[in-house]
């Protein structure tokens, strides 16, 4: 089979990596791609964005399956791009339909989808400028701290989780002016949830699914959670209080509900959802779905499948995912992430990177890189993501560390306490 992956972060060389491995690939295409994603297939300098060369790309070369590994195309549609195309519908597909693809892209979308499903979620409301006086009176029956989210995407930056409630609906003003562009014209008010955060990837044809193992990622910058937010500093599986118990909940009261709500609605969906949690006192709540994989938490969940994910893929394009049995690898798998000094402010990029040849124990997935005149060289904030597995935790942090030290660009930051609190 002749694959397309689309994106060109640390998800993309994990699926890159792992199809490469297929015994039914012939050839692996990587639209944009970066440096590690070159070393186990052909990078194409196509933008995700750009449905019509990445069509193109796909008829000139009788590409057999397209893999998008980022939301933005999808919520942009390119799976209806394909489809409403003769010649490339015939494509195999894995990513969701524009609609579906609104469970990520729309707030407001995805909280009415769990509410018709009864998927347990933190109370809300929607407000746009038209009802704001209805926001002003439900932040007033709530407490601290407040949770307001853009509705649209917002590269992960439209949340806001504050303690004061004038502030709060000083925020909630300037949202709905525009504080987060178009994203914020309406806002997701939400109750706020306690507990502890974990991350539940489930692969569907639609109608049939597999539960992947989850993972736990690190999102601020700074040691013991703090600073700013990030796409993630490091990440962990499997996670201790993710018990069969709790995953029993999980898939009852989140997984069935939810793909039941995909087929009674007709939504086309072969792909990876993403199920955000809080774990709130052995309680499992849907805080967002996201229509992908997450980053880094597939450089730690891929490494863990052991079967075939192209011969997965092939029984999700053919709606036979009932006949799959996920063959799972027992280790503990971690990953660190090499930052860029500054990130995730502003960064330089462009640095020379230096010594992944001599890792060893670990796998090494470019999340933020670039190929220049035959050098690696920093490409993003995330620049690379090193992952180890183990026979605990601690063992694969350990080796995972070791390696971390070995790999050299000019202001390499990264977190030294990934795992602290598990
Ligand atoms: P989201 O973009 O919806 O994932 O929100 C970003 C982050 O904000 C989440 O990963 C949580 O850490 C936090 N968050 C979002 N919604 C809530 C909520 N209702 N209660 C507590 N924390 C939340
Ligand atoms: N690591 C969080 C995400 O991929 O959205």
């Amino acid at each position: 089979m002749k694959v397309l992956v689309i994106g060109s972060g640390g998800r993309e060389h994990a699926l890159s990596w792992k199809i490469a491995q297929s015994k039914s690939l012939t050839e692996l295409f990587i639209a944009p791609g970066n440096a590690g994603t070159a070393e186990v297939g052909t990078n194409v300098d196509i933008s995700v964005n750009d449905f019509e060369k990445l069509g193109n790309f796909c008829l000139e070369k009788s590409i057999d399956m397209v893999v998008v590994g980022p939301e933005d195309p999808l919520v942009k549609g390119i799976y209806d791009y394909f489809q409403n195309s003769e010649e490339l519908k015939n494509i195999a597909f894995i990513g969701p339909e524009k609609q579906a693809a609104m469970l990520e892209g729309s707030k407001e979308y995805a909280k009415e989808f769990m509410q018709r499903y009864a998927i347990p979620t933190a109370k809300f409301i929607s407000v746009t400028k038209d009802n704001l006086e209805e926001g002003i009176k439900f932040l007033d029956t709530m407490t601290a701290p407040y949770v307001l989210k853009a509705d649209g995407l917002a590269a992960g930056k439209g949340v806001l989780i504050l303690d004061d409630l004038e502030e709060t609906k000083n925020q909630l003003k300037a949202m709905l002016d525009g504080k987060f562009g178009e994203a914020s014209h309406k806002v997701v008010i939400e109750e706020h949830l306690k507990g502890i955060e974990l991350s539940v990837f489930v692969l569907t044809d639609g109608e049939n699914y597999l539960i992947l193992p989850e993972a736990k990622d690190y999102k601020r910058i700074g040691e013991g959670d703090t600073g700013l937010n990030t796409g993630g500093m490091g990440a962990i599986t499997p996670v201790p209080f993710a018990d069969k118990e709790f995953m029993t909940k999980v898939e009852e009261q989140i997984v069935k509900p939810t793909i039941h709500g995909l087929k009674n609605e007709e939504l086309k969906y072969k792909g990876f959802i993403f199920i955000g949690l809080m774990n709130s006192d052995g309680t499992p709540k849907v805080i967002e779905y996201n229509v992908r994989m997450g980053d880094p938490e597939s450089e730690v969940v891929i490494p863990k499948i052991k079967s075939d994910l192209l011969e997965i893929f092939k029984h999700v394009a053919n709606n036979t995912l009932n006949k799959v049995t996920l063959e799972i690898e027992p280790k503990t798998s971690v990953t660190v992430m090499l930052v860029s000094g500054g990130y995730p402010e502003d960064y330089e990029k462009g640095k020379v990177v230096t010594g992944t040849e001599n890792v060893t124990g670990s796998i090494v997935f470019h999340a933020g890189t670039k190929l220049e005149n035959g050098k690696v060289v920093t490409n993003g904030g995330r620049v690379i993501s090193v992952t180890t597995l183990g026979d605990s935790m601690k063992e694969a942090l350990a080796v995972s560390y070791k390696n971390v030290e070995l790999i050299q660009f000019e202001k390499k930051n990264y977190r030294k306490d990934i795992g602290f609190d598990l």
